[in-house]
């Protein structure tokens, strides 16, 4: 997916799948404060994860249990966006997005998410998408917002990773909406 988003500033923002070439960006992506606050990611990630994180993404792509992007600004790595649990027969998804430290505040996260999820009610042709997002993560409800989500309610004290349990706010479109 190619988008000229020339609107605010001149630049190239596309998604393309995740694989082991982007092993180095993500390795770094993955020391970020933000991201291992905010996401699954186990804190700290051991040894190996991330090439095994990404295998898993491709394994997933292969038997259409998950999918992972890429962000790619003007050919630099510029964060992930990413469907971890795709449920054909039930017709949902849920997404995700991480965006490198050095590309934030510029509304790429917001359009990654508005790509995904044109992509996941069209090509996924899913009814439902749902994000996952901490009560304490103020951009990225700000995101969801932007992308037209409807915050639906807040799961208490619900299990993201080991050692960490937090109130969490479900997001919701559909396909409806
Ligand atoms: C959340 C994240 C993806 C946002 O990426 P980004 O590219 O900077 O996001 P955008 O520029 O598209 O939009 C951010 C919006 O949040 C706003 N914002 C930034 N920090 C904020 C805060 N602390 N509280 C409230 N809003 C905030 C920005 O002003 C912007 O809104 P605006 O466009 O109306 O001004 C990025 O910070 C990140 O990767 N964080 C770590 C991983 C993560 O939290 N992922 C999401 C898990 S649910």
């Amino acid at each position: 997916v190619t988008v000229d988003a020339s609107d605010s500033i001149e630049r190239m923002l596309a998604l393309e799948p995740l694989g082991p070439r982007h092993l180095p960006a993500v390795d770094d992506l993955v020391l970020d404060r933000d991201v291992i606050r905010f996401t699954r990611i186990p804190d700290p990630p051991p040894s190996g994860f991330t090439a095994q994180w990404i295998a898993g993404y491709e394994s997933g792509r292969r038997d259409g249990t998950r999918e992972g992007f890429a962000i790619v600004d003007d050919g630099r790595f510029a964060g992930l966006a990413l469907a971890p649990t795709i449920d054909r027969e039930a017709r949902q998804t849920e997404l995700g997005y991480v965006v490198a430290p050095h590309a934030r505040g510029r509304g790429v996260a917001t359009w990654a998410l508005g790509t995904l999820t044109d992509w996941a009610f069209g090509e996924l042709d899913v009814l439902r998408i749902e994000l996952f997002i901490s009560v304490e993560n103020g951009a990225s409800k700000r995101v969801a917002e932007r992308c037209r989500y409807t915050r639906e309610g807040v799961l208490r004290s619900l299990h993201v990773k080991q050692g960490l349990r937090e109130d969490t706010e479900l997001w919701s479109r559909l396909s409806t909406d």
